[in-house]
Protein backbone atom coordinates (compact mmCIF):
# COMPACT_ATOMS: atom_id res chain seq x y z
CA UNK A 1 0.00 0.00 0.00
CA UNK A 2 1.62 3.62 -0.83
CA UNK A 3 2.48 5.50 2.01
CA UNK A 4 -0.75 7.45 3.99
CA UNK A 5 0.16 11.57 4.26
CA UNK A 6 -0.16 12.81 7.98
CA UNK A 7 -0.20 15.80 8.78
CA UNK A 8 -0.35 17.40 12.15
CA UNK A 9 -1.73 20.62 13.35
CA UNK A 10 -0.01 21.76 16.63
CA UNK A 11 3.26 21.01 17.51
CA UNK A 12 3.40 22.17 21.41
CA UNK A 13 2.91 19.77 24.69
CA UNK A 14 0.79 17.08 22.90
CA UNK A 15 1.53 18.36 19.21
CA UNK A 16 5.68 17.53 20.12
CA UNK A 17 5.15 13.88 21.28
CA UNK A 18 2.94 12.64 18.55
CA UNK A 19 5.87 14.13 16.13
CA UNK A 20 8.30 12.12 17.92
CA UNK A 21 6.22 8.86 18.11
CA UNK A 22 5.35 9.53 14.42
CA UNK A 23 9.04 9.63 13.78
CA UNK A 24 10.61 7.25 16.49
CA UNK A 25 8.00 4.46 15.76
CA UNK A 26 7.76 5.09 12.41
CA UNK A 27 8.91 1.23 11.31
CA UNK A 28 6.49 -0.37 14.29
CA UNK A 29 3.41 1.59 13.35
CA UNK A 30 4.18 1.00 9.01
CA UNK A 31 3.69 -2.53 9.88
CA UNK A 32 0.61 -2.12 12.69
CA UNK A 33 -0.79 -0.19 9.41
CA UNK A 34 -0.22 -1.84 6.51
CA UNK A 35 1.36 1.24 4.95
CA UNK A 36 4.25 3.83 5.61
CA UNK A 37 2.82 6.78 7.98
CA UNK A 38 4.68 10.04 5.99
CA UNK A 39 4.34 12.99 7.86
CA UNK A 40 3.85 16.12 5.62
CA UNK A 41 4.04 19.05 7.74
CA UNK A 42 3.17 20.34 11.12
CA UNK A 43 1.24 23.32 10.93
CA UNK A 44 2.35 26.12 14.06
CA UNK A 45 1.84 29.71 14.41
CA UNK A 46 5.59 30.38 14.66
CA UNK A 47 8.30 28.42 12.45
CA UNK A 48 10.81 30.27 13.95
CA UNK A 49 10.10 29.45 17.79
CA UNK A 50 12.66 27.10 19.36
CA UNK A 51 11.24 23.43 19.39
CA UNK A 52 12.82 20.13 19.82
CA UNK A 53 15.01 18.59 17.96
CA UNK A 54 12.50 15.33 17.68
CA UNK A 55 11.12 17.65 15.05
CA UNK A 56 12.25 18.20 11.43
CA UNK A 57 12.08 22.11 10.98
CA UNK A 58 11.43 21.71 7.55
CA UNK A 59 8.21 20.14 7.90
CA UNK A 60 7.02 23.29 10.09
CA UNK A 61 4.39 25.71 8.21
CA UNK A 62 2.31 28.29 8.80
CA UNK A 63 -0.38 27.50 6.00
CA UNK A 64 -2.04 25.20 7.74
CA UNK A 65 -4.79 25.50 5.50
CA UNK A 66 -3.11 24.01 2.39
CA UNK A 67 -1.36 21.67 4.63
CA UNK A 68 -4.54 19.82 5.22
CA UNK A 69 -5.41 19.65 1.83
CA UNK A 70 -2.46 17.37 1.06
CA UNK A 71 -3.41 14.51 3.66
CA UNK A 72 -5.05 11.37 4.10
CA UNK A 73 -4.94 12.16 8.00
CA UNK A 74 -4.99 15.16 9.81
CA UNK A 75 -4.03 15.19 13.30
CA UNK A 76 -5.03 18.33 14.95
CA UNK A 77 -3.50 19.44 17.99
CA UNK A 78 -3.51 22.74 18.31
CA UNK A 79 -6.52 23.80 20.38
CA UNK A 80 -9.19 26.37 20.43
CA UNK A 81 -11.95 26.66 18.41
CA UNK A 82 -11.01 28.49 15.03
CA UNK A 83 -9.06 28.44 13.35
CA UNK A 84 -9.17 24.19 14.35
CA UNK A 85 -12.77 24.10 13.39
CA UNK A 86 -12.52 25.48 10.00
CA UNK A 87 -9.57 23.29 9.23
CA UNK A 88 -10.88 20.25 10.43
CA UNK A 89 -13.79 20.87 8.28
CA UNK A 90 -11.60 21.54 5.19
CA UNK A 91 -9.33 18.50 6.05
CA UNK A 92 -12.54 16.13 5.82
CA UNK A 93 -13.89 17.71 2.63
CA UNK A 94 -10.72 16.90 1.13
CA UNK A 95 -10.99 13.44 2.24
CA UNK A 96 -9.14 13.42 4.57
CA UNK A 97 -10.25 10.92 8.26
CA UNK A 98 -9.27 13.36 11.07
CA UNK A 99 -8.19 12.67 14.47
CA UNK A 100 -8.36 15.52 17.18
CA UNK A 101 -7.55 16.10 21.01
CA UNK A 102 -9.83 18.93 20.91
CA UNK A 103 -12.59 18.54 23.58
CA UNK A 104 -13.71 22.51 23.62
CA UNK A 105 -14.35 22.31 19.99
CA UNK A 106 -16.22 19.12 20.08
CA UNK A 107 -18.24 20.13 23.15
CA UNK A 108 -19.29 23.28 21.18
CA UNK A 109 -19.52 22.25 18.36
CA UNK A 110 -19.07 18.46 17.46
CA UNK A 111 -22.31 17.99 15.66
CA UNK A 112 -21.28 19.79 12.92
CA UNK A 113 -17.92 17.90 12.90
CA UNK A 114 -19.51 14.78 13.15
CA UNK A 115 -22.24 15.36 10.13
CA UNK A 116 -19.64 16.66 7.53
CA UNK A 117 -17.48 13.00 8.63
CA UNK A 118 -20.52 11.29 7.98
CA UNK A 119 -21.47 12.79 4.91
CA UNK A 120 -18.05 12.44 3.72
CA UNK A 121 -17.88 8.71 4.53
CA UNK A 122 -14.37 9.69 6.22
CA UNK A 123 -13.61 8.83 10.00
CA UNK A 124 -13.35 11.47 13.16
CA UNK A 125 -11.81 10.20 16.50
CA UNK A 126 -10.89 11.59 19.53
CA UNK A 127 -9.99 9.45 22.04
CA UNK A 128 -7.65 11.78 23.64
CA UNK A 129 -10.26 14.55 24.21
CA UNK A 130 -11.27 12.71 27.30
CA UNK A 131 -9.01 11.90 30.05
CA UNK A 132 -5.46 11.90 28.17
CA UNK A 133 -4.14 8.26 28.20
CA UNK A 134 -6.89 6.71 29.52
CA UNK A 135 -9.25 4.48 26.61
CA UNK A 136 -12.61 6.05 27.52
CA UNK A 137 -13.68 7.26 24.57
CA UNK A 138 -13.61 3.74 22.36
CA UNK A 139 -14.94 1.81 25.42
CA UNK A 140 -18.26 4.29 25.49
CA UNK A 141 -18.76 5.06 21.83
CA UNK A 142 -18.18 1.26 20.89
CA UNK A 143 -17.59 -1.51 23.43
CA UNK A 144 -21.00 -0.47 25.25
CA UNK A 145 -23.01 0.43 22.60
CA UNK A 146 -24.92 -2.55 22.84
CA UNK A 147 -25.81 -2.00 26.27
CA UNK A 148 -27.52 0.42 28.43
CA UNK A 149 -25.14 2.92 30.11
CA UNK A 150 -27.36 4.62 33.67
CA UNK A 151 -23.94 6.67 34.74
CA UNK A 152 -20.68 8.02 33.81
CA UNK A 153 -18.69 9.28 37.01
CA UNK A 154 -15.52 10.68 37.58
CA UNK A 155 -12.29 12.73 37.65
CA UNK A 156 -11.90 13.85 34.05
CA UNK A 157 -9.27 17.02 34.44
CA UNK A 158 -5.96 16.51 35.20
CA UNK A 159 -5.32 20.01 36.76
CA UNK A 160 -7.77 20.27 38.98
CA UNK A 161 -6.54 16.94 40.56
CA UNK A 162 -2.90 18.04 40.61
CA UNK A 163 -3.78 21.07 42.57
CA UNK A 164 -6.35 19.50 45.37
CA UNK A 165 -3.83 17.23 45.83
CA UNK A 166 -0.87 19.76 46.62
CA UNK A 167 -3.24 21.80 48.26
CA UNK A 168 -4.07 18.90 50.40
CA UNK A 169 -0.79 16.93 50.40
CA UNK A 170 1.75 20.00 50.61
CA UNK A 171 -0.47 22.91 51.39
CA UNK A 172 -0.18 24.83 48.27
CA UNK A 173 -2.51 27.48 47.24
CA UNK A 174 -4.27 27.73 44.21
CA UNK A 175 -2.18 30.02 42.54
CA UNK A 176 1.03 28.26 43.43
CA UNK A 177 -0.24 24.75 42.17
CA UNK A 178 -1.64 25.93 38.77
CA UNK A 179 1.72 27.09 38.03
CA UNK A 180 2.72 23.65 38.32
CA UNK A 181 0.57 22.14 36.39
CA UNK A 182 1.19 24.69 33.68
CA UNK A 183 4.89 23.80 34.07
CA UNK A 184 4.36 20.43 34.03
CA UNK A 185 1.72 20.44 30.63
CA UNK A 186 -1.39 19.30 32.11
CA UNK A 187 -3.02 22.95 32.28
CA UNK A 188 -4.95 24.37 29.19
CA UNK A 189 -3.53 27.05 27.17
CA UNK A 190 -5.62 29.36 29.31
CA UNK A 191 -5.64 27.64 33.06
CA UNK A 192 -9.37 29.03 33.06
CA UNK A 193 -10.48 26.52 31.62
CA UNK A 194 -9.10 23.85 33.92
CA UNK A 195 -9.74 25.85 36.98
CA UNK A 196 -13.19 26.78 36.33
CA UNK A 197 -14.78 23.52 35.19
CA UNK A 198 -15.44 24.41 31.72
CA UNK A 199 -12.73 21.56 30.46
CA UNK A 200 -14.39 18.96 32.72
CA UNK A 201 -17.98 19.90 31.70
CA UNK A 202 -16.74 19.56 27.69
CA UNK A 203 -15.49 15.94 28.55
CA UNK A 204 -18.63 15.69 30.36
CA UNK A 205 -20.73 16.36 27.47
CA UNK A 206 -18.66 14.39 24.84
CA UNK A 207 -18.44 10.86 27.39
CA UNK A 208 -22.44 12.20 27.83
CA UNK A 209 -23.19 12.32 24.15
CA UNK A 210 -21.38 8.97 23.13
CA UNK A 211 -22.65 7.02 26.05
CA UNK A 212 -26.47 7.92 26.09
CA UNK A 213 -26.61 8.52 22.28
CA UNK A 214 -27.25 12.06 21.96
CA UNK A 215 -26.24 15.49 22.16
CA UNK A 216 -25.20 17.36 24.97
CA UNK A 217 -22.69 19.88 24.31
CA UNK A 218 -21.44 21.87 26.71
CA UNK A 219 -23.99 24.80 27.61
CA UNK A 220 -26.30 21.86 29.16
CA UNK A 221 -23.79 21.13 31.65
CA UNK A 222 -23.96 22.60 34.85
CA UNK A 223 -20.94 23.70 36.33
CA UNK A 224 -18.38 24.98 38.85
CA UNK A 225 -15.06 24.82 39.14
CA UNK A 226 -12.89 24.46 42.40
CA UNK A 227 -11.68 28.49 42.66
CA UNK A 228 -14.12 28.95 44.91
CA UNK A 229 -11.83 26.20 47.64
CA UNK A 230 -9.75 27.36 50.31
CA UNK A 231 -6.84 25.70 51.80
CA UNK A 232 -9.43 25.95 54.82
CA UNK A 233 -11.91 23.81 52.92
CA UNK A 234 -9.41 21.60 51.73
CA UNK A 235 -7.94 20.94 55.02
CA UNK A 236 -11.26 20.58 56.84
CA UNK A 237 -11.84 17.70 54.55
CA UNK A 238 -8.97 15.90 55.14
CA UNK A 239 -10.07 16.39 59.16
CA UNK A 240 -13.38 14.81 58.61
CA UNK A 241 -12.40 11.82 56.59
CA UNK A 242 -12.66 12.95 52.81
CA UNK A 243 -11.10 14.07 50.11
CA UNK A 244 -12.02 17.14 47.64
CA UNK A 245 -12.56 16.29 44.05
CA UNK A 246 -13.32 18.01 40.46
CA UNK A 247 -16.58 15.20 39.52
CA UNK A 248 -17.80 15.42 36.24
CA UNK A 249 -21.65 13.05 36.43
CA UNK A 250 -23.37 12.45 33.19
CA UNK A 251 -26.88 9.76 34.57
CA UNK A 252 -30.11 9.20 33.48
CA UNK A 253 -32.74 10.97 35.15
CA UNK A 254 -36.27 12.43 35.16
CA UNK A 255 -38.09 16.45 35.70
CA UNK A 256 -41.19 17.32 35.82
CA UNK A 257 -42.39 19.20 32.53
CA UNK A 258 -44.93 22.30 33.10
CA UNK A 259 -48.28 19.66 32.81
CA UNK A 260 -46.70 17.76 35.61
CA UNK A 261 -45.97 14.90 33.77
CA UNK A 262 -42.35 13.37 34.03
CA UNK A 263 -39.64 13.77 31.32
CA UNK A 264 -36.71 10.89 31.12
CA UNK A 265 -33.28 12.48 30.21
CA UNK A 266 -29.63 12.90 30.79
CA UNK A 267 -28.17 15.57 33.11
CA UNK A 268 -24.98 16.46 33.12
CA UNK A 269 -23.09 17.99 35.72
CA UNK A 270 -19.82 18.76 36.93
CA UNK A 271 -18.62 19.93 40.72
CA UNK A 272 -16.69 20.02 43.73
CA UNK A 273 -17.37 17.09 46.10
CA UNK A 274 -16.51 15.31 49.11
CA UNK A 275 -15.32 11.83 48.38
CA UNK A 276 -14.72 9.62 51.35
CA UNK A 277 -11.37 8.76 51.80
CA UNK A 278 -11.72 5.20 51.09
CA UNK A 279 -13.63 5.33 47.86
CA UNK A 280 -11.56 4.19 45.13
CA UNK A 281 -11.79 8.29 43.49
CA UNK A 282 -9.69 9.45 46.62
CA UNK A 283 -6.71 7.34 45.87
CA UNK A 284 -6.50 9.28 42.40
CA UNK A 285 -3.49 11.91 42.77
CA UNK A 286 -1.83 14.03 40.87
CA UNK A 287 -3.13 14.50 37.42
CA UNK A 288 -4.57 10.82 37.52
CA UNK A 289 -8.12 10.33 35.84
CA UNK A 290 -10.27 7.66 36.84
CA UNK A 291 -13.92 6.66 35.39
CA UNK A 292 -16.68 4.98 36.86
CA UNK A 293 -19.26 3.53 33.93
CA UNK A 294 -22.44 1.59 34.92
CA UNK A 295 -24.05 -0.07 32.41
CA UNK A 296 -27.53 -2.37 33.10
CA UNK A 297 -26.05 -5.45 31.21
CA UNK A 298 -22.02 -4.49 32.19
CA UNK A 299 -22.43 -3.39 35.73
CA UNK A 300 -20.13 -1.35 36.93
CA UNK A 301 -16.43 -0.44 35.32
CA UNK A 302 -13.52 1.96 36.09
CA UNK A 303 -10.99 3.49 33.78
CA UNK A 304 -8.01 4.87 35.38
CA UNK A 305 -4.96 6.70 34.46
CA UNK A 306 -2.87 9.47 33.57
CA UNK A 307 -5.46 12.36 32.65
CA UNK A 308 -3.13 14.84 31.46
CA UNK A 309 0.20 15.51 29.74
CA UNK A 310 2.00 15.47 25.97
CA UNK A 311 3.06 11.58 26.34
CA UNK A 312 0.23 10.16 27.82
CA UNK A 313 -2.21 12.41 25.21
CA UNK A 314 0.25 11.00 22.29
CA UNK A 315 -0.17 7.40 23.01
CA UNK A 316 -3.83 8.30 22.63
CA UNK A 317 -3.89 10.43 19.32
CA UNK A 318 -1.62 7.65 18.17
CA UNK A 319 -3.70 4.63 19.02
CA UNK A 320 -6.60 6.98 16.62
CA UNK A 321 -4.10 7.41 13.75
CA UNK A 322 -3.71 3.60 13.95
CA UNK A 323 -7.10 2.88 13.80
CA UNK A 324 -8.26 6.00 11.16
CA UNK A 325 -5.23 4.63 9.04
CA UNK A 326 -6.28 0.82 9.17
CA UNK A 327 -9.39 2.07 7.56
CA UNK A 328 -7.79 3.52 4.58
CA UNK A 329 -5.75 0.51 3.78
CA UNK A 330 -8.29 -2.42 4.81
CA UNK A 331 -11.34 -0.58 4.40
CA UNK A 332 -14.02 -0.41 6.93
CA UNK A 333 -15.11 2.84 8.93
CA UNK A 334 -15.65 3.91 12.62
CA UNK A 335 -19.19 5.06 14.30
CA UNK A 336 -20.91 8.01 13.42
CA UNK A 337 -22.33 10.22 15.86
CA UNK A 338 -24.59 12.35 13.63
CA UNK A 339 -27.71 10.05 13.39
CA UNK A 340 -27.88 9.75 17.10
CA UNK A 341 -30.43 11.92 18.76
CA UNK A 342 -32.29 8.94 21.44
CA UNK A 343 -32.38 11.11 25.17
CA UNK A 344 -33.47 14.70 25.86
CA UNK A 345 -30.88 16.48 27.57
CA UNK A 346 -32.47 17.62 30.92
CA UNK A 347 -31.11 20.97 33.05
CA UNK A 348 -29.04 19.83 36.17
CA UNK A 349 -28.45 21.48 39.09
CA UNK A 350 -25.15 20.41 41.17
CA UNK A 351 -25.83 17.95 44.13
P1 LIG B 1 -0.08 23.95 23.31
O1 LIG B 1 -0.55 25.33 23.60
O2 LIG B 1 1.11 23.42 24.03
O3 LIG B 1 0.20 23.80 21.74
C1 LIG B 1 -0.60 24.34 20.76
C2 LIG B 1 0.14 24.24 19.43
O4 LIG B 1 -0.76 24.64 18.39
C3 LIG B 1 1.37 25.13 19.32
O5 LIG B 1 2.38 24.44 18.63
C4 LIG B 1 0.88 26.33 18.51
O6 LIG B 1 1.88 26.90 17.66
C5 LIG B 1 -0.16 25.67 17.61
N1 LIG B 1 -1.19 26.61 17.23
C6 LIG B 1 -2.08 27.22 18.02
N2 LIG B 1 -2.87 28.04 17.31
C7 LIG B 1 -2.48 27.91 16.02
C8 LIG B 1 -2.87 28.49 14.79
N3 LIG B 1 -3.88 29.37 14.75
N4 LIG B 1 -2.24 28.13 13.65
C9 LIG B 1 -1.23 27.22 13.68
N5 LIG B 1 -0.79 26.63 14.83
C10 LIG B 1 -1.41 26.98 15.97
O7 LIG B 1 -1.36 23.00 23.55
P2 LIG B 1 -1.40 21.47 24.00
O8 LIG B 1 -0.47 20.69 23.18
O9 LIG B 1 -1.34 21.38 25.48
O10 LIG B 1 -2.93 21.10 23.62
C11 LIG B 1 -3.30 20.90 22.29
C12 LIG B 1 -4.70 20.32 22.25
O11 LIG B 1 -4.72 19.08 22.93
C13 LIG B 1 -5.78 21.17 22.91
O12 LIG B 1 -7.01 21.00 22.22
C14 LIG B 1 -5.88 20.57 24.30
O13 LIG B 1 -7.14 20.79 24.89
C15 LIG B 1 -5.70 19.11 23.96
N6 LIG B 1 -5.24 18.27 25.05
C16 LIG B 1 -4.16 18.64 25.80
C17 LIG B 1 -3.71 17.84 26.80
C18 LIG B 1 -2.55 18.19 27.65
O14 LIG B 1 -2.33 17.48 28.64
N7 LIG B 1 -1.81 19.23 27.37
C19 LIG B 1 -4.38 16.55 27.09
C20 LIG B 1 -5.51 16.25 26.23
C21 LIG B 1 -5.90 17.09 25.26
P3 LIG B 1 3.21 27.60 18.27
O15 LIG B 1 4.03 26.48 18.84
O16 LIG B 1 3.87 28.24 17.10
O17 LIG B 1 2.71 28.55 19.31
N1 LIG C 1 -6.03 20.44 30.81
C1 LIG C 1 -6.48 19.10 30.72
C2 LIG C 1 -6.43 18.47 32.07
C3 LIG C 1 -5.64 18.32 29.76
O1 LIG C 1 -5.79 19.03 32.97
O2 LIG C 1 -7.06 17.42 32.27
C4 LIG C 1 -6.15 16.92 29.48
O3 LIG C 1 -7.33 16.94 28.75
Amino acid sequence: HPPLRVAVLGCGVVGTQVVRLLTTQASDLASRVGAPLELVGVAVRDADAERDPVVDRALLTTDAESLVERADVVVEVMGGLEPARGLLLRAIAAGASVVTANKALLAQDGPTLYAAADEAGVDIYFEAAVAGAIPIVRPVRESLAGDRVTRVLGIVNGTTNYVLDKMASEGLDLDQAVKEAQALGYAEADPTADVEGYDAAAKAAILASLAFHTRVSIDDVSREGITSLTADDVLWAQRTGHVLKLLAIAERGSVEDADGARVEGVQVRVHPALVPAGHPLASVRGAFNAVFVEAEAAGELMFYGRGAGGEPTASAVLGDVVSVARHRVLGGKGPVESRYAELPVLPATAA
